[in-house]
């Protein structure tokens, strides 16, 4: 029996509400710092390269298994192969997005903190921010109750008109934001870091850091893209939304860098200073601007907008699969599972300084330290990358490369001109690749 289900009412919300899942802290926070631990424009070629060979096939793996069974990640594979180990994948793609959702919480929380930090010039020192439990997890609830709120009141008039009212806002603040760096003394340095590739430095750990980046911030893997293709029209045209998708995550990660890079390099400051470089450098460079508390508390607001589009999607998973395969009302679902990503939140939270045990918790095999930095190795790339290949292989090899097709080509007119070479991808090309990077994520 079918149950009743909601979808986007329009091909924009669909599309925004998409977006919003993908852009998130990974686009405005994570990408400038992997740019420079990737050492500055040759990563951001080789990372569009990875947007568009592996990014956007897999999207569209993840939609039209969606869309065609109308179902939650796991029911979805399960509706396809019957009581099949398939469902694994499924079922870790949920957890993953879960669990994500527990630290990405403390990291959204510094930036709601921020905007009062920095509009009311208030102590910006991310130690003493970080470290005080009262704040971390004060700002992480604050994040969470958003979150919950939007999330409870559905696909339609929650999670569609909110990304309808977000989405626009963080164009607009972004926009301005890189103006203002463009106008910045000596920003061209910047912008040379960033754009101008020197193609002598290619080497393997580039091609690592650009792939698990464009995973993250295309939320490939988390099964997002399976759940909200589920509530996309079956006349939506799948391949030009997902394009969209694709382009304006990939947009926004391009313009955050066009705010960071070159006020970075105006203030005479490093780039390769980690998750210092969103949280420490740029609030000084803001201080230092004038009107900088302004600009300063717009950043974060970006940041945190951003947050909460993909803190909206990352609850959402969870709780569509607790409502399509155990009958919950939403209601239910949304604040049981609030309240444990609350809690289970709590220790990322404290891991930052404030207990000693779980931020001094390290395991080298990794390079990773603190609670928080080692669920985001295990859950923001390990996990992540495993479903998604393991969904690439199930709808490659299982489901049928000619029934995808047939999926994909409702409503996408032109998707017959580029079905064979999408499918040599999905089948061959990047299972192996994703073999590789599991492989090195531990070299
Ligand atoms: N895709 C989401 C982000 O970029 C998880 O933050």
């Amino acid at each position: 029996m079918k149950e009743k289900r909601e979808s986007f009412k329009s091909t924009l919300g669909f599309i925004l509400a998409t977006s919003g899942a993908a852009i998130g802290l990974g686009n405005i926070q994570r990408f400038p710092f992997i740019v420079s631990e990737g050492g500055g424009a040759l990563f951001v070629f080789i990372y569009l390269i990875c947007v568009i060979l592996i990014g956007i096939p897999l999207i569209l793996v993840e939609v039209a298994l969606g869309r065609h069974t109308k179902r939650n990640p796991v029911s979805a594979i399960n509706m396809i192969r019957p009581k099949s180990f398939w469902r694994i994948g499924g079922a870790l793609g949920v957890l993953t997005v879960f669990f994500i959702l527990t630290y990405y919480s403390v990291i959204a929380g510094w930036a709601i903190g921020y905007i009062f930090n920095m509009l009311f010039n208030v102590s910006i020192d991310i130690k003493d921010f970080s470290q005080n439990a009262f704040y971390s997890i004060g700002y992480m609830s604050l994040f969470l109750i958003i979150v919950v709120a939007i999330v409870i009141r559905g696909v339609h008039k929650g999670i569609e008109r909110w990304s309808k009212i977000l989405m626009p806002l963080l164009f607009i603040i972004i926009l301005i934001l890189v103006v203002r760096s463009l106008l910045l003394p000596n920003s061209l340095e910047g912008l040379k870091y960033y754009l101008k590739p020197d193609f002598s430095e290619v080497n393997t750990k580039i091609f690592l850091l650009a792939l698990g980046q464009a995973f993250f911030s295309l939320s490939i893997g988390g099964h997002v893209l399976i759940t909200y293709g589920s509530y996309a029209k079956k006349t939506e045209n799948l391949v030009r939304s997902s394009g969209y998708v694709a382009l304006f995550d990939t947009l926004i990660a391009l313009l955050a860098g066009l705010v960071i890079f070159p006020a970075v390099f105006s203030f005479g400051e490093l780039p390769s200073q980690g998750i210092a470089l969103s949280f420490v450098v740029l609030p000084k460079i803001f201080l230092q601007m004038p009107l900088g508390n302004i600009f300063g508390a717009f950043f974060f607001l970006l940041l945190a907008f951003a947050a909460i589009t993909s803190g909206i999607a990352l609850l959402e998973i969870p709780v569509i699969y607790f409502v399509d395969s155990k009958k919950w009302s939403r209601k239910k679902a949304v604040l049981i599972i609030g309240v444990l990503v609350f809690l289970l939140g709590i220790p990322s939270a404290l891991s930052q300084g404030s207990n000693r045990f779980l931020s001094n918790m390290k395991i080298d095999l990794i390079g990773r330290q603190s609670l928080l930095d080692i669920m985001d190795f295990v859950w923001g790339n390990f996990t992540m990358v495993l479903a998604a290949g393991i969904i690439a292989i199930f709808v490659g090899w299982v489901w049928g490369i000619r029934n995808v097709k047939e999926e994909l080509a409702i409503g996408s007119y032109g998707f017959k001109r580029i079905a064979a070479i999408w499918g040599v991808l999905v089948k061959y090309i990047i299972p192996v690749l994703i073999f590789v990077i599991l492989l090195m994520l531990f070299i």
